[in-house]
């Protein structure tokens, strides 16, 4: 496996515990971030002899050299994250999950040292499916947001890149991520629903019946370190999705899960015209071919959430530094 590695968006709320696993299994890690929400994510990693952090905007052709110099892999989790986020600031989306992260890859295939990308993209490729039925790596694609749109396209690149022995390139399509980082996010569906509950808000939820997967973010950070760590031959110009087949949910069964453990939550159905992502995934591959498990499931996440906002941890659980759209 490779010892010096660059994580982009390191400290974000997949970032900062990948940064944090990276170091625990005795690499050195270089964390790239803008630091759009703020740096709180790396305050306790900051001091430790293999952790070395450089402020930079992916978008800057020198921070990008900067960043690559002397490093032998990447995982790439920087960008604008979010159908919402993406909608909201189209142009900086484009530049930055579009024209930046390809100029990304460019000189990651002419730089010395490196060997292998990470790539993180998103269940949200699929966009609606058939209703009910599963999808997965070798289902067509059908992005309805800028955001799916321009990951897919990054996927594409990816997956035809010449001269297979320069750069091993790897796409993983993420489940929806729920859990506690040290950048929390509470813009997420299971992350917002605790938080509101667990306030002592009403909860409303549009779209109850459809389906979405979902993952931890220990799991969805330990399939990057668990890539890095694959023979080549296994990984290279490959495209794994990551959760596990039996946690996808409905919002409804997610309401349901709440209420097992928080049986006083306030909680409502309400018609809207909403998000009009729908899809079922099936996540054998990562399983099957590289012995991917997941370590929580969606009641786990459901319980640290709950926890730690009961217990008051959170000042300000409706920060703006918690959320990715105004
Ligand atoms: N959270 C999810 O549910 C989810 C699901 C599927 C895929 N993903 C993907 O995982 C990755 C990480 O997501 P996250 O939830 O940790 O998001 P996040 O917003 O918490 O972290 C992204 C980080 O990237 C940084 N960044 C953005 N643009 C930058 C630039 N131009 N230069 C330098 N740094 C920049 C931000 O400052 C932030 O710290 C993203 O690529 C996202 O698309 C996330």
């Amino acid at each position: 496996m490779p010892s010096n590695i660059l994580v982009t968006g390191a400290a974000g709320y997949i970032g900062s515990v990948l940064v944090r696993q990276l170091l625990a299994a005795g690499h050195r890690v270089r964390g790239f971030d803008a630091l759009f929400f703020g740096g709180d994510g790396l305050i306790g990693v900051f001091g430790h002899p293999r952790f070395e952090f450089q402020r930079g905007d992916l978008r800057e052709t020198a921070d990008v050299g900067a960043a690559l110099d002397g490093v032998d892999a990447v995982v790439h989790l920087a960008a604008i994250v979010g159908d919402p986020a993406c909608a909201s600031e189209p142009d900086k989306a484009r530049e930055i999950n579009g024209a930046a992260t390809d100029h990304l890859v460019d000189r990651c295939l002419t730089a010395p040292n490196v060997t292998r990308f990470v790539f993180a993209s998103t269940c949200s490729n699929y966009g609606r499916a058939e209703a009910g039925a599963f999808v997965d790596e070798d289902s067509p694609l059908n992005p309805v947001s800028l955001y799916a749109e321009l990951k897919v396209a990054v996927e594409q690149r990816l997956m035809q890149l010449p001269d297979p022995d320069r750069l091993t390139a790897t796409a993983l399509r993420f489940a929806t991520v729920h859990g506690l980082s040290p950048r929390p996010r509470f813009d997420l569906t299971v992350n917002e629903f605790v938080r509101e509950v667990t306030l002592g808000r009403k909860l409303q939820i549009f779209g109850e019946q459809f389906w979405r997967p979902y993952c931890h973010v220990e799991d969805l950070a330990s399939a990057c370190a668990l890539v890095l760590d694959s023979p080549v031959g296994k990984v290279d110009r490959r495209v794994f999705g990551v959760g596990d087949t039996d946690e996808n949910y409905q919002k409804q069964m997610l309401a349901e899960a709440i209420l097992q453990q928080i049986p006083d939550a306030d909680i409502e159905y309400v018609k809207k015209d909403e998000d009009p992502r729908d899809y079922r995934v099936r996540f054998d591959r990562i399983g099957d071919e590289l012995g991917f498990a997941i370590t929580k499931r969606v009641a786990d996440g459901i319980r640290e959430i709950h926890a730690a906002l009961a217990a008051g941890i959170f000042s300000d659980p409706d920060a703006a530094s918690y959320r990715n759209i105004a």
